[in-house]
């Protein structure tokens, strides 16, 4: 037993002094042309928390909300607490939170906004795979709380959604966490490594496939859109696949997350390679040779996060991936890859979509005095 166990002072009190090193005063600058929490890298945990507008609930309700919102996450961000915080406290460890604001599709019925709403922006279609959950689908408002400390998450969604109870009703909430040493890809919970083809922020290929500009809805120039598919893994069945099943389901290495035709993660996959026999090296069934873009104009963003949830009775697990997805234009992007894969995907066997929902990403707050979403409303 350490020093400090022995003179019985808690582990908080007397923590290593790497836990000083931490980044939990880092900060994400709020304002900005973008809402944060898309460009940036992901931190460690995120909530989304899913809400329905109140029966009754008008356009001025929901600039109320978003004033009030806007407020908010403009201080939490930068490590100050909400006004009327109950816990100031917990505001202290900004741990580069970030709070990204999202609207469903009835949000602009209920706004008479309809005529602005982005021709995309409905549920998807329902796909065979699909074994859709109402308490996991759907919604007129999100958040994306994102942060490297769980506290700090929970501390914001609380405010955020404390401060608007009488105007919203809490639909889901759904929180993830993702772990991976700084410039490294996650893994997710198969084991595999999720998150290699990428876009990278600050690029062109960024501004022209993840940010609207404007062209088609003026509004929402420096907007985006996020899809949310909560898809559970049947961990207890990929167990009983080897490592060559494995690799062959995704087309990629588990040890090294490598294409099978290379040996580096970033090697570029090659679809048309064949074995001495001449079978495909990366099977044509496979996740990555179905999900791969078949032209530039159906690359999106994904940031998505691990979930862990108790299991149910009899159960051994509760599991799965909170896949995320932002691109500029939901039909052309996002839609082809996932029609192909609910068409076909050898990793289908262990994951089954239960959740899903589509958002606008409104742009960034320029500076103090607006609010997010303004650009909708005036
Ligand atoms: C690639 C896992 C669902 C689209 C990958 C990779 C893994 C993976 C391990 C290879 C590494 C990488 O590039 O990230 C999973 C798991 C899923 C899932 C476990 C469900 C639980 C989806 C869904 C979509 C999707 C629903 C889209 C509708 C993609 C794309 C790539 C990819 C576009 C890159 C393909 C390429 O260009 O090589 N996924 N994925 N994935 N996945 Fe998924």
């Amino acid at each position: 037993m350490g020093v400090a166990g022995a003179a019985g002072i808690g582990w908080g009190a007397a923590g290593p002094r790497e836990r000083e090193s931490d980044d939990a005063l880092d900060v994400v600058p709020f304002y900005g042309t973008h809402q944060a929490g898309i460009e940036t890298t992901p931190p460690a945990h995120v909530a989304f928390a899913g809400f329905d507008l109140a029966p009754g609930v008008g356009r001025e309700d929901v600039i109320g909300l978003l004033r009030i919102w806007t407020d908010d996450a403009a201080r939490l961000t930068q490590g100050i607490p909400a006004l009327a915080d109950t816990e100031p406290e917990l505001a202290a460890r900004p741990a580069r939170l970030t709070v990204t604001v999202g609207f469903g599709p009835e949000l602009f019925t209920a706004t008479g906004l309809t005529a602005r709403r982005p021709g995309w922006l409905r549920q998807l279609p329902s796909f065979p795979v699909d074994r859709l959950e109402p308490a996991y689908t759907g919604a007129d408002l999100v958040l994306q709380v994102c942060a490297q400390e769980a506290t700090t998450v929970a501390h914001a969604v609380r405010v955020l959604s404390k401060h608007v109870k009488s105007l919203v009703t809490p639909r889901w909430v759904q929180r993830g966490f993702r772990d991976a040493p700084r410039g490294r890809t996650m893994r997710n919970l198969m084991g595999q490594v999720d998150g290699t083809v990428t876009i990278a922020p600050g690029t062109a290929d960024f501004d022209r496939l993840v940010w609207d500009d404007g062209a088609s809805t003026p509004w929402l120039s420096g907007g985006s859109s996020m899809v949310l598919r909560r898809i559970a893994m049947d961990l207890d069945s990929w167990d009983e696949l080897d490592a060559d099943g494995r690799e062959l389901t995704v087309g990629r290495k588990v040890t090294t997350g490598a294409p099978l035709t290379g040996t580096a993660e970033d090697d570029e996959p090659d679809l048309t390679a064949v074995d001495r026999n001449g079978i495909p090296v990366i099977p044509p069934s496979s996740h990555v040779a179905r999900a791969r873009h078949t032209h530039d104009g159906e690359r999106f963003l994904r940031r998505g996060f691990n979930y862990d949830e108790a299991p149910a009775p009899g159960q051994l697990s509760n599991s799965g991936l909170l896949f995320v997805a932002y691109q500029r234009d939901v039909d052309a992007q996002f839609l082809p890859v996932q029609q192909r894969l609910a068409e076909f995907d050898a990793l289908n066997e262990w994951t089954t979509p239960i959740g899903s929902a589509v958002f606008v990403i409104p742009p960034g707050v320029p500076a103090a005095g607006h609010y997010l979403g303004q650009q909708l409303f005036e």
